[in-house]
């Protein structure tokens, strides 16, 4: 009987929707030196670079659209209501146009715009590509709503209670690599949780998982929600 659960996303959910992973083979940080482009400081240091690399981001995530993954999990809330939330790592919005409402960005919005003056937030549409200035102050440059290196991931106390109170947790095409995401199974084990990964391969966090399934996200998560939708509730 599964009343809680808490499915922790990453970029290889999005893969099959043709966005670029991180560390696979051909992913952004291979193309790419994270202090150039994914830094506070490299934002101060070279504004123009990173506007470049998150416009480019933007541009493939507007020809992108969801995979049969983020569509299983869209209905797996239909199920399970308030009793599923999402906490994605990823700044797409494949999820919500998947029909996913219960989502944390905890990294941040791609199409999202902050301003760092007047800590206003704004749609991040065609008109403000380039390095825009805020259409609330003015005066202040709009940075990508993204959390950089060194910045504090958003929303950690609600995914922490959510942590705490989950029946069941779920990494979906996430490595493992990157902290405080890569905790949470830990979190969510020592709370009583149960825990399974579903990954193209092992990953950094495999071993803490109490069960695994590997192959494409757009394969085994619909096979997954298919089980979990056959269970008594
Ligand atoms: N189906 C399922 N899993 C996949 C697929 C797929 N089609 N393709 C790749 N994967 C898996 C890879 O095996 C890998 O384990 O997805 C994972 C992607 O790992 P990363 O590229 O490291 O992405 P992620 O885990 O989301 O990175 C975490 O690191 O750089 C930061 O802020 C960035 O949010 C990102 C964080």
């Amino acid at each position: 009987m599964l009343v809680k659960v808490v499915v922790l996303t990453g970029a290889g959910i999005s893969a099959e929707s043709g966005l670029a992973t991180f560390r696979d083979a051909d992913g952004l940080w291979q193309g790419h030196s994270i202090d150039d482009v994914a830094t506070p400081e490299a934002f101060v240091r070279e504004p123009a670079t990173v506007h470049r690399f998150y416009d480019a981001r933007r541009r493939e995530l507007r020809s992108a659209t969801p995979n049969p993954a983020h569509l299983a999990l869209a209905r797996l809330e239909q199920v399970l209501g308030d009793d599923l939330l999402v906490v994605t790592q990823n700044v797409d919005d494949l999820h919500e146009r998947a029909g996913s409402r219960r989502v944390v960005h905890m990294h941040g919005e791609l199409l999202s715009a902050l301003c760092e003056g007047c800590q206003g937030r704004f749609v991040w549409d065609d008109d403000l590509a380039g390095a825009p200035a805020c259409p609330g102050c003015g005066n202040t440059m709009l940075r990508p709503d993204v959390v950089w290196f060194g910045e504090m991931p958003y929303d950690m106390d609600l995914i922490e209670r959510a942590l705490l109170e989950a029946d069941l947790f779920v990494a979906i095409g996430t490595s493992g690599a990157v902290y405080p995401a890569a905790g949470f199974v830990r979190m969510a084990a020592l709370a009583g949780a149960k825990t399974l990964e579903l990954n193209l391969d092992s990953s950094e966090t495999s071993h803490l998982f109490d069960d695994s399934r590997q192959g494409p996200a757009g394969t085994i998560v619909p096979e997954w929600v298919a089980d979990v939708q056959r269970l008594p509730r």
